[in-house]
């Protein structure tokens, strides 16, 4: 070789080098991909190798650039392993990536997500221009203080029943439909639009809603109007769990736009900030950046902390200005998903209190998926674990039946009892649980929940409810009211009873 060329060649670093060892493989450089599954929504590949030893990460909207874990090209084939998430059996996944007509084949799997699709070739500046942007987490600074929610929050929020499809029209109509019931009357007060309100950013990074709701200013003073507060949704990570625009990076600036738009109230989930933000840590920091970003608006929200009950969050959901955090993943119109949650899953009730609540989730009340003995538990075990009321269903369709439950005074005001205390069961017997919840007033609500397949019968006693005696009994389901005591309840299967009692 000519000094002149091997020079051109050590410069370059090509193949042209004496040195087979160091030979690019045919993956290497930035691959583009624009026609991909949204979730993950994988946008870039990019693989360097030096000598044998190949790096390479593929870059995606909802996590950001997922880092190649022990590639290596075998058979021609270009294997690795990613992180995966939120599947213990399964902590990393394989992927591979094969040269077909001159793309990128990239095959793997993320969490819920199969990928399997194809990149071209492209030039190192266009990484830059896809490249993710990392922001850095503020520390922690001192626990925000919360002057509101003295109660559990009581509302509707759009999810259970409409998933991501909803729009302007159906909030208002909602709205309408909380005043013409009498829901509002009965103390159900905000109406929350979950995912699937946002559109893109705009070119200073404001985050503009999508073309269902045209006009969000408009929808809160119509929503305020009618003597309801309004509430919004949002993530820390770059993606909603239904895959919408996410906050990551724009904390600050959306604080300012929910605020600006007049939301009263906003529901942050951490879907895939779980990517960025896996312990405990992390997670509390990026529920403070935005319980922070909120109270610097000077506008009143609550704030409702969704990351599925992780990392003991009771223990300081508070600090980071909440007024309630999830205490489960989903729940879903059906008895055993609802009962593992109100029995199993309720949260600490340590945690709950005046400004602060456990949240088993949404209720499904009126969804269809329960008997009327089955809502009435659901009922029952949100109000006795002074859970907040956030109704989930079409409040256009109410039924009688529904409404009653809805409404019931006594057992709105067992749940929304002023000392704020989370009931918890004082005794199971077989399939029988028996629970009590201190009153400020000093008298009990106690509930008898039957968790079993046939109708049971159990009495409820003074010790129950840690009195010497009782000599008021109110239940809570029909108003009647007793002197004493009966010597049994009967309960039907998966049913409830639920009395107040006083000595
Ligand atoms: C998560 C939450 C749900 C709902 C959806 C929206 O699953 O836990 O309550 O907000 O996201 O995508």
């Amino acid at each position: 070789m000519s000094r002149a060329l091997f020079t051109a060649a050590a410069l370059l670093g090509t193949c042209l080098s004496a040195t087979p060892a160091l030979a690019k493989t045919a993956y290497d450089g930035v691959w583009l991909f624009d026609e991909t599954p949204p979730r993950p929504g994988v946008t870039m590949m990019e693989v360097k190798s030096k000598g044998d030893h190949i790096e390479g990460s593929v870059t995606t909207l909802w996590y950001g650039p997922v880092e190649m874990q022990n590639p290596r090209i075998e058979d021609g084939v270009l294997h690795f392993t990613a992180r995966n998430i939120n599947d213990k059996a399964h902590p990393t996944q394989n992927w591979s990536v094969a040269i077909e007509d001159g793309q990128a084949r990239l095959k793997g799997r993320i969490w819920e997500s199969d990928i399997d699709s194809k990149g071209r070739k492209s030039k190192a500046k266009d990484a830059s221009e896809r490249a993710f942007k990392f922001t850095a987490l503020p520390p922690l600074g001192a626990p925000i203080p919360s002057k509101i929610a003295a109660t559990p929050p009581m509302g509707w929020s759009s999810w259970n029943k409409f998933d991501e499809h909803i729009d302007d029209k159906t909030v208002r109509a909602m709205a309408d439909a909380m005043v013409s019931t009498g829901l509002r009357d009965a103390g159900y007060l905000y109406v929350n639009i979950d995912d699937g309100w946002q559109g893109q950013r705009d070119a200073n990074g404001v985050l503009q809603p999508n073309a269902k709701f045209p006009d969000m200013k408009a929808l809160t003073d119509y929503v305020h109007s009618k003597g309801l507060k309004i509430g919004i949704y949002s993530s820390q990570g770059p993606r909603t769990c239904a895959g919408y625009e996410g906050s990551y990076g724009h904390v600050q600036q959306d604080a300012k736009t929910y605020a600006e738009w007049g939301f009263d109230y906003l529901k942050y989930d951490l879907c895939s900030g779980e990517w960025f933000y896996a312990d405990a840590d992390t997670v509390k920091r990026s529920y403070y950046e935005m319980g922070a970003a909120l109270q610097a608006t000077g506008r009143e929200f609550i704030y409702s902390l969704c990351e599925y009950g992780r990392f003991d969050v009771g223990s300081w959901g508070r600090d980071v200005g909440g007024q309630l955090w999830r205490t489960t993943g989903d729940i879903t119109d059906d008895y055993p998903a609802m009962a593992k949650i109100g029995f199993d899953k309720n949260g600490n009730p340590d945690w709950a209190g005046p400004h602060g609540w456990n949240d088993p989730d949404m209720l499904e009340v009126g969804n269809g998926g329960m008997s009327a003995d089955e809502y009435r538990t659901h009922m029952s075990l949100w109000a006795m674990s002074a859970a907040p009321l956030m109704m989930g269903h079409d409040l256009r369709e109410t039924s009688p039946e529904t409404l009653a439950m809805l409404t019931n005074k006594r057992v709105i005001a067992i749940d929304q009892d002023a000392k704020g205390v989370q009931g918890k069961a004082v005794r199971k017997q077989g399939a029988v649980e028996v629970w009590a919840k201190p009153l400020v007033d000093g008298r009990v609500a106690l509930a008898l929940f039957n968790r079993g397949e046939t109708a049971t019968s159990l009495p409820l006693t003074p010790a129950d409810a840690g009195l010497a005696k009782v000599s008021r009994v109110e239940d809570a389901w029909s108003g009647e009211t007793a002197n004493r005591l009966p010597a049994a309840y009967s309960v039907p299967a998966r049913g409830a009873v639920m009395v107040i009692v006083g000595s």
